[in-house]
């Protein structure tokens, strides 16, 4: 071999070491759907840092981190504009002792901190965003212990090209920034990002429009995901946006549009359609007074096991009509998830035959909401109610 040819092969050994290194990386940085809560959809930009102590509080003592939800994400609305050396500055009214000290009492708790910013001048809110400042914003946002960012593309031009220069842009920020920091890509699905969103560098990307309090806008968030499956997993997930449970017709950003509230039983199928999607499951209720159907919804360990199995696959809809909606998601030991959503105005009796789902045998079937396991069969018979989710957990037996 010649020394030309020794250094070309050298060199892409190093690429390839360096491109393996770097979806590593990329995986590590949410191996499992991100979990947390979210200041938007309750409180919109009236937000300050008595809320989010509040909120981590209220997380650690209502079991909600015990349960996973481990992020608080700031939304739009803190931002206080650029100081004389052009660094962002939080909103000293809302934040006056800082993101950094807000930062390290939410880390004290165990709960890792996010923010907002946009890929142009000003954020969907009116607020100072990065565009031009990628780099200098990345390192202050490392600089305050940021873990999390959702970088939003109000005022962006809409042609694809330029959001994926922008979002990159960002993504390499953040990778250059000293710290290990998710990128949540929020474009609103209109560029289809789960095409390219991977590969610019974010963890997450926003699938859909913003999502209201609302079953219509829960369905009309499914219909487009649960299209997408083939483009999750570990390290890169679809987001349906953020689950609407508990929200009851609050009035805020969610209650826009006919987002006057949702039933306990459609709260209940955001939860399960949203883990069987392996989707982010980011509540953005008042979580510091939840009643016990909202607490039972949220909290439901089995349900959040199947949106955080470590195989990392996007349960796939595999029967849809007019009643029925249904989803299989294969888990890490053997099991498998389904979930079996009525769509109609009346209870239906279900009869799913598991062949019929591409699951031959017989099966042993947990109940994810009744917590009971039930009969072994090789269908699932029984009645679901209007706009009722049934999840499942399947164990082969034979
Ligand atoms: C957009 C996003 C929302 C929220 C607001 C904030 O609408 O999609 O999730 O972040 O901006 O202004």
């Amino acid at each position: 071999m010649n020394k030309k040819n020794l250094l070309i092969l050298i060199l892409a050994f190093c690429l390839d070491i360096f491109s393996v290194n770097a979806q590593e990386s990329k995986t590590d940085l949410a191996p499992t759907p991100p979990m947390g809560w979210m200041t938007w959809n309750f409180f919109g930009t009236n937000i300050n840092e008595n809320i989010i102590h509040e909120m981590a509080d209220a997380m650690v003592a209502n079991g909600m981190v015990k349960a996973g939800y481990d992020h608080i994400m700031i939304d739009d609305g803190w931002q206080g504009g650029r100081d004389n050396k052009n660094n962002m500055i939080p909103d000293p009214k809302k934040f006056p002792s800082g993101i950094k000290a807000l930062a390290d009492y939410v880390h004290s708790k165990g709960i890792k901190l996010g923010i907002y910013s946009d890929a142009a001048q000003l954020t969907c809110a009116g607020y100072t965003a990065s565009l031009g400042f990628e780099d200098q914003d990345a390192k202050t946002f490392a600089s305050w212990g940021i873990d999390y960012l959702k970088y939003d593309y109000c005022n962006a031009p809409s042609d694809s090209n330029t959001a994926k220069i922008r979002y990159k842009k960002m993504a390499e920020a953040l990778r250059n920034s000293g710290r290990s920091i998710v990128f949540s890509i929020c474009e609103w699905g209109g560029r289809q990002p789960w095409f390219w969103a991977a590969n610019v560098g974010g963890q997450l990307w926003r699938t859909t429009s913003d999502v209201r309090d609302s079953w219509k806008s829960l369905m009309y968030n499914l219909d487009i995901n649960d299209q997408l499956a083939a483009f999750a997993g570990p390290g890169h997930w679809n987001d349906p946006d953020m689950l609407i449970v508990g929200l009851r017709g609050n009035k805020g950003p969610s209650s826009d549009l006919g987002g006057t509230g949702c039933n306990d039983i459609e709260y209940q199928s955001n939860m399960s359609l949203w883990c069987i999607m392996a989707s982010p499951l980011i509540a953005t209720n008042d979580v510091r007074n939840m009643n016990e159907a909202t607490k039972r919804i949220l909290l439901n360990e089995e349900a959040i096991a199947i949106d955080q199995d470590a195989l990392g696959k996007q349960g796939e809809l595999k029967i849809k009509d007019t009643v029925w909606n249904v989803f299989v998601k294969p888990l890490s030991n053997g099991d498998v998830a389904v979930a079996i959503l009525n769509r109609s105005d009346a209870t239906q009796n279900a009869s799913i035959n598991f062949k019929d789902l591409g699951l031959d045998g017989k099966y042993e079937i947990r109940d994810l909401w009744e917590h009971k396991t039930l009969e072994k069969a090789k269908a699932y018979k029984g009645k679901v109610m209007s706009h009722e989710t049934k999840l499942f957990r399947l164990k082969k037996i034979s």
